[in-house]
């Protein structure tokens, strides 16, 4: 959870399609240095793109897996950046400042994690999933809810076993039919999450859903801000989310998604 960061280079391992147009990369320290700890789900880091002379804005990621060796995260092939890293044969090296930001909380009181992921929230979703899977002291075994469009946008990730992964698709063509709200109430009217606690990153309308979700039932809610981020240390203001307090002021109060978060309690966010 501390603000430490550190900087320096990993070289790319792998990289596999896991979803159409998704990308997990598997990248390793240059010689063994990484940072001086081991990231949490929900932190992030950034990396300069390389073969854009002009290009000089950092880019954020989530860790999708994170150990003493490297780390892994899941990207989406969408613009010059990640149009760049898809096109990176395996040796690259990228240059890499973090971990960033705040990690996920663990469960309080033994509550049951629920995990809703929607687009690239997949990575910190997934990377939480395993941490929790992991843990024998969280209350039971996480329910993980995945949901896209259609099938051939469902990211294959070799799930752990003691999670239950619940698949939707809005057109029915994998999983259950429908959204991920709907998916999460039908597990509300079964009973499923008396003692619920929801971590969510993914669209903004599918946080606000879970968020609302989490207030009806009076569960804690998690949720990971996917602003644009541009320096990813606090410097350019570039990540402002609105907060539900006002300031001093009356007015508008906001945090910045890169220092004090990205991960918030969905209850201090305006939605
Ligand atoms: Fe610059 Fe957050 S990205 S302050």
């Amino acid at each position: 959870m501390g603000q430490h960061n550190s900087r320096g280079g990993a070289r790319i391992i792998s990289q596999k399609e896991v979803a159409r147009g998704y990308r997990e990369i598997r990248l390793e320290y240059l010689d063994g240095a990484g940072p001086d700890r081991i990231p949490e789900p929900g932190s992030f880091f950034t990396f300069l793109p390389a073969g854009h002379p002009l290009q000089t804005m950092r880019r954020p990621f989530a860790y999708s897996a994170a150990d003493e060796k490297g780390f892994s995260f899941i990207y989406e092939i969408r613009g010059d950046a990640t149009s760049d890293l898809a096109e990176r044969p395996d040796g690259a090296v990228l240059d890499w400042i973090g971990p960033l930001g705040r990690s996920f909380p663990m469960p309080q009181n033994r509550r049951r994690p629920v995990l809703v992921a929607g687009g690239i929230g997949i990575g910190p979703m997934y990377y939480l999933t395993c941490r929790l899977s992991a843990d024998s002291g969280s209350g039971g075994e996480p329910l993980v809810i995945v949901g896209a469009r259609t099938a051939a946008l469902v990211p294959e990730l070799e799930w752990p076993d003691g999670a239950e992964v619940v698949i939707t698709t809005d057109d029915g063509t994998r999983g259950r039919p429908g959204t991920v709200l709907s998916a999460l109430e039908a597990e509300v009217s079964e009973g499923g999450l008396s003692r619920a606690e929801f971590y969510s990153c993914g669209p903004h309308p599918m946080m606000a859903a879970v968020h609302r979700l989490a207030l009806a039932t009076g569960a804690p809610c998690w949720t990971s801000m996917e602003e644009m981020m541009a320096c990813g240390v606090g410097a350019c203001q570039g990540c402002a989310v609105e907060l539900a307090e006002q300031g001093a002021d009356g007015g508008a109060a906001y945090q910045r998604a890169c220092v004090e978060g990205p991960v918030f309690s969905s209850r201090e966010l305006a939605w």
